[in-house]
C-alpha cells in the first residue's frame, strides 16, 4: 500500500467513526471489492452511471478508469470532507459530484441534462436505514434507471436481499471474501414491466 493509500484508509476511519451512523462501516472497499462491483456493468455502452454514497471516491476512481471518454458519473456523498476530498483527488471533467442526499437522484439527472441511468452502483448502508425511506431510495433508482439497466449494490450480509427482490424482481449475487469484512455484491437489471 502506499503512502497516499494508507493516508487516505486513516481518513476514512476517522471521519466513519465520527459518522458511523450514515457510513456504515469504518473501512473502505478493498480494490476487491471495487472491481467486483464494476464488473457487472457495460463500460463500453454506458454513457450515463450514477453512484451512490461514493465515500472518498475509492470504487468512484475504478469506475473512472473503466468508463469511456464521453461518459458522465454523478456521484451522490452526503459527507462534506469525503466530497471535499474528491474534489481534490479528481480532476476529471466526466465526474459530477452530488454533496446531497442519493434520494434526489432524479433532480439532478435532470438538473444535468442526463436523462436516465445506464448503471447505478451503490455503498449505502441500507441496512442501517429506515425500511421506508430505503424503498423510497430503490424505487426512485429504478425509475430512473434505462430499461435493461444494471443496479449493483454492496452488503456485508445477506439479509438485505429481499430489498432489491422486491424492487427489481430479479437479483444475482456474488461473495468477495478478499474484503474487511467480507461483502457481497449484488446485482439487478430493470426489466421490461
Ligand atoms: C459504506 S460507505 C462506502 C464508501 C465507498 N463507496 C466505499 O465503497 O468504500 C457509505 C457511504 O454512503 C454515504 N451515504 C449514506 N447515506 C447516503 C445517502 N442517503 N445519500 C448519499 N450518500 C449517503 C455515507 O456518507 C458513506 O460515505
Amino acid at each position: 500500500m502506499s503512502n497516499n493509500q494508507q493516508m487516505g484508509t486513516i481518513k476514512f476511519f476517522k471521519e466513519s467513526i465520527k459518522n458511523l451512523k450514515t457510513v456504515g462501516t469504518i473501512t473502505r472497499s478493498s480494490k476487491y471489492l471495487c472491481k467486483g462491483m464494476i464488473k457487472p456493468l457495460d463500460f463500453e455502452n454506458a454513457k450515463v452511471i450514477v453512484e451512490l454514497g461514493a465515500g472518498d471516491g475509492v470504487v468512484t476512481a475504478h469506475i473512472l478508469k473503466a468508463m469511456a471518454p464521453d461518459a458522465k458519473l454523478l456521484a451522490f456523498e452526503l459527507n462534506k470532507k469525503f466530497c471535499d476530498e474528491m474534489r481534490q483527488k479528481f480532476k476529471d471533467d466526466r465526474l459530477i459530484i452530488v454533496e446531497d442526499d442519493a434520494s434526489k437522484i432524479g433532480t439532478y439527472l435532470k438538473e444535468n441534462g442526463l436523462g436516465k441511468a445506464d448503471a447505478i452502483v451503490s455503498a449505502i448502508p441500507f441496512t442501517i436505514i429506515p425500511e421506508d425511506i430505503t424503498y423510497s431510495i430503490l424505487t426512485s433508482c429504478k425509475e430512473h434507471l434505462k430499461e435493461e439497466g444494471t443496479y449493483v449494490q454492496i452488503h456485508y450480509s445477506l439479509l438485505p436481499k429481499k430489498y432489491y427482490k422486491n424492487t427489481f424482481g430479479n437479483i444475482d449475487i456474488r461473495f468477495i471474501p478478499l474484503n474487511v469484512p467480507p461483502a457481497w455484491v449484488m446485482v439487478c437489471k430493470k426489466t421490461k414491466a
